[in-house]
């Protein structure tokens, strides 16, 4: 017995080196940690649970019988973050620089299988040089076994992953597939096709940082939610993120107790829009004030930061906010804001998290460049994805709200259970300026008439009142009082249930 249990301890021990010594200080050196070091870090203390730590490759070309590691380059298994269960996948670069072989792949499968079985989320960290090259046609095989899998967890369990790494070639689309991506800058990058290729194909000289690097991912393309600057902020703040979300669609998020009593008010917010209506105000000073503790988790801060979204809790609820920032384009709606923050949308309501809406918003963003792109299909996603959402909805219009964007932000014709205004709001097809120059053109030229008309319209639009009276905003309320009302709004809609009509699926414009 004693001698079947140092086998094992070798064994594990064997295990537990990956590639050996020389090549955990090459990661190193990179400013990269180990598979191992990085689980450690993101999972509670002695949390973790290590499933297939034998299992090995059946390549059998190219010397391969002589290189065997046991675990083939990837730790799966679970454990726990402050407390609550989450299954995780971290690839080992220094074992064939964490390429992916079928062993590999089923390894993954199998975690995202028990996942799904008893509704964890899954957390993939990902440093791996893509689909083991000696392996050919099973490596591919494993991918799409692992992309199959992604597709069937989308809007079941919460799918996070961490590049840490390389990522490249079609090995991207299982992060693509995912909810959230995360980044580390200087280290991690993904791309179709690497400079080389690029080069040859399109004669561009560009760096792989340039290319998809995470500064790239996080401001340009919108690929990536965040990038972190190493890889122990990345796992800290996949923790913390992780704590804001249900462990599946069959839960809600957990509610966080809170010193922050929802009654707090803020009598700053009173001032907070200016009182020339062109100037910008930041958005998110409200919600750092009304949120509990002013903790905000945002994603995609760098990309189309014409909208802000993120998670945040109110009485102790998590609660996804969307938010128009009169900081950037004025607020206004445009093809990468649309998308940003119809994804979020999709993912809030797939997980059961209740959604806050601060509005405002000038209007779609005009112009050929958005046109030609599919402003149209763009901005619809938007709409379609308020419309479709069956979780608790409660809009705030703090200034603006204008022509098709006000209908579009979560407004109370699609469904908004909790529609309030500012006393500031100023519910209308467009601005005053505009609206004249339209139906009194014939006046244009005359400067006290135009005068005299644009504070006609002023007067009877450029207020809540004229929404209110007809029951589309159902109060307006003091700011300093809106995180009262905001939290006492979602309290009352906590057991809220509506469903949408049976379906396949619908037909989001994609
Ligand atoms: C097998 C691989 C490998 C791979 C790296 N290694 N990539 N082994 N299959 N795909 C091995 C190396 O042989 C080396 O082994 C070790 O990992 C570390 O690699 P280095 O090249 O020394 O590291 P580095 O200089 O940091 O470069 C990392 C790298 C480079 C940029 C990822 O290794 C690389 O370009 N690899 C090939 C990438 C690639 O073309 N993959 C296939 C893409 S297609 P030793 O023993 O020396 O330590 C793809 C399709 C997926 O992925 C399709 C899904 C549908």
């Amino acid at each position: 017995m004693q001698h079947i249990i140092q086998q094992l301890e070798e064994k594990r021990a064997r295990a537990r080196q990956g590639g050996g010594e020389k090549r955990a200080q090459a990661q190193h050196a990179k400013g990269k940690l180990t598979a191992r070091e990085r689980i450690e870090l993101l999972l509670d203390e002695n949390s973790f649970e290590e499933y297939d730590m034998f299992v090995e490759h059946r390549c059998a070309d190219f010397g391969m019988p002589d290189q065997k590691v046991p675990g083939d380059g990837v730790v799966t298994g679970s454990g726990t973050i402050n407390g609550r269960l989450v299954f995780v996948f971290s690839q080992d670069f220094t074992v064939f620089g964490g390429s992916l072989s079928e062993s590999h792949a089923e390894k993954i499968c199998k975690i995202m299988d028990q996942a799904m079985k008893v509704g964890a989320p899954v957390i993939g960290l990902n440093d791996s040089g893509g689909a083991r090259i000696q392996e050919g046609v099973a490596s591919l095989a494993g991918y799409a076994e692992v992309f199959q899998r992604n597709v069937m967890a989308s809007g079941v369990i919460p799918q996070i992953s961490v590049i840490m790494g390389p990522c490249a070639g079609g090995a991207v689309y299982s992060p693509a597939m995912t909810d959230f991506i995360f980044m580390v800058k200087d280290s991690s990058y993904m791309f179709v096709t690497g400079p080389d290729v690029v080069k040859t194909v399109t004669q561009e000289t560009v760096t792989q940082e340039e290319l998809g690097g995470a500064v790239t991912h996080t401001s340009k393309s919108g690929v990536a939610d965040l990038a972190f600057e190493n890889d122990v902020e990345a796992l800290e703040q996949v923790r913390r993120f992780v704590d804001f979300l249900p462990a599946s669609n069959r839960e809600k998020s957990p509610i966080r107790e809170t010193p922050d009593s929802v009654e707090r008010t803020e009598m700053s917010l009173d001032s907070l829009i200016p009182s020339d209506p062109h100037k910008p105000y930041d958005m998110k000073e409200l919600i750092h004030k009304i949120v509990d503790e002013g903790d905000f988790f945002e994603t995609q801060a760098e990309h189309a930061k014409n909208i802000i979204v993120g998670t945040a809790r109110i009485g102790g609820e998590t609660v996804g906010i969307v938010a128009n920032q009169p900081m950037v384009l004025a607020g206004c709606l445009d093809i990468d804001s649309s998308r940003k923050a119809a994804r979020f949308v999709r993912f809030c309501d797939c997980f059961n998290i209740p959604i806050l809406t601060l509005v405002d918003v000038p209007g779609f963003l005009p112009g050929t460049a958005q046109e030609y792109s599919g402003i149209i299909k763009h901005g619809a996603k938007l709409l379609y994805a308020f419309a479709e959402a069956t979780v608790p909805k409660v809009t705030l219009i703090t200034r603006k709200a204008y022509g098709g964007a006000y209908d579009v932000m979560s407004s109370k014709h699609l469904r908004g259970d909790m529609n309030y205004a500012w006393p500031t709001a100023e519910i209308a097809v467009m601005g005053s300026k505009g609206a004249v120059e339209i139906i009194f053109r014939s006046e244009i030229g005359d400067e006290g008439k135009i005068e005299e008309r644009t504070q006609e319209y002023q007067e009877k639009f450029a207020n809540p009142f004229v929404a209110s009276n007809r029951g589309f905003v159902d109060d307006v309320i003091m700011p300093h009082n809106t995180r009262r009302r905001l939290a006492r709004a979602f309290a009352m809609l906590r057991n809220k249930e509506l469903e949408n009509p049976w379906k396949k699926h619908g037909n989001i414009p994609l």
